[in-house]
């Protein structure tokens, strides 16, 4: 099963990085993820949304506006699972990861496939608002958002010169994230390939018919 993780911050000197380094190390050590990718939206520099229904052009095999919005999207497809691990802006997710989100848009690349979410701040909140959006913005997108989350406060003074935290219950709740999530993956690649799910323009085409 192919693992995508999610970056949510680009900025320079982001606290994002010993977190994304400890889920990826788990994460890869997980007997259900055979093949685990960070997506780093610092590498995918992402134009702001702007596609219309003109740029999709095919929507079988939609080009986009620009190559790097196909790719995107693509990529996205070929994975079934996501972890998103993101820090909280202004009691939300960042506009960068709600921007890639977005931008997947039309392929249904993200449906019918489980979402985990990691979080922190470098306060106490650790995040915990952030994923409250992120989880009602993963219903829209037809991803299966997951109950159980790891929320880390004070990063990154929460973390060992092992680089990993030192809070010994953030290690159970990663463990816990990744058992549900393999659950999920594996119970919904099933479904996915087994039995198609309806089609999501039911509302469309039943107007249509008036
Ligand atoms: C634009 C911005 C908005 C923020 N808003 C919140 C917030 O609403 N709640 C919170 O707990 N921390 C907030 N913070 C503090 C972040 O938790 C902290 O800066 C964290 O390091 C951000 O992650 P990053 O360094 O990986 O970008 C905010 C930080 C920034 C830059």
């Amino acid at each position: 099963m192919k693992l995508k993780i999610i970056v949510g911050s680009i900025r320079p000197g982001r606290a994002a990085d010993p977190v994304v380094a400890w889920v990826r190390a788990v994460a890869e050590q997980h007997p259900g993820f055979s093949d685990v990718e960070v997506l780093d939206l610092r590498d995918w520099r992402l134009p702001l949304f702007q596609e219309n229904l003109e740029t999709i052009g095919d929507l079988n095999d939609p080009t986009y506006s620009e190559p790097i919005v196909k790719r995107w999207n693509q990529t996205i497809a070929s994975g079934d699972a996501f972890l998103f691990v993101t820090p909280e802006y202004n009691h939300s997710i960042p506009g960068v990861l709600k921007n890639a989100i977005d931008t997947v848009w039309l392929s249904g690349a993200f449906r019918n496939k489980p979402a985990g979410f990691v979080s922190y701040s470098y306060g106490l909140a650790a995040g915990t608002r952030a994923i409250e959006h992120l989880a009602l913005i993963a219903i829209e997108t037809e991803m299966v958002p997951l109950r159980n989350t790891v929320l880390l406060p004070r990063v990154p003074g929460s973390f060992g010169e092992d680089g990993k935290p030192v809070d010994t219950m953030a290690h159970v709740a990663l463990d816990i994230l990744l058992e549900d999530l393999d659950w999920w993956t594996r119970l919904l690649a099933q479904a996915r390939s087994s039995a198609p799910a309806p089609g999501n323009s039911r509302i469309m085409d039943a107007m249509a018919k008036g």
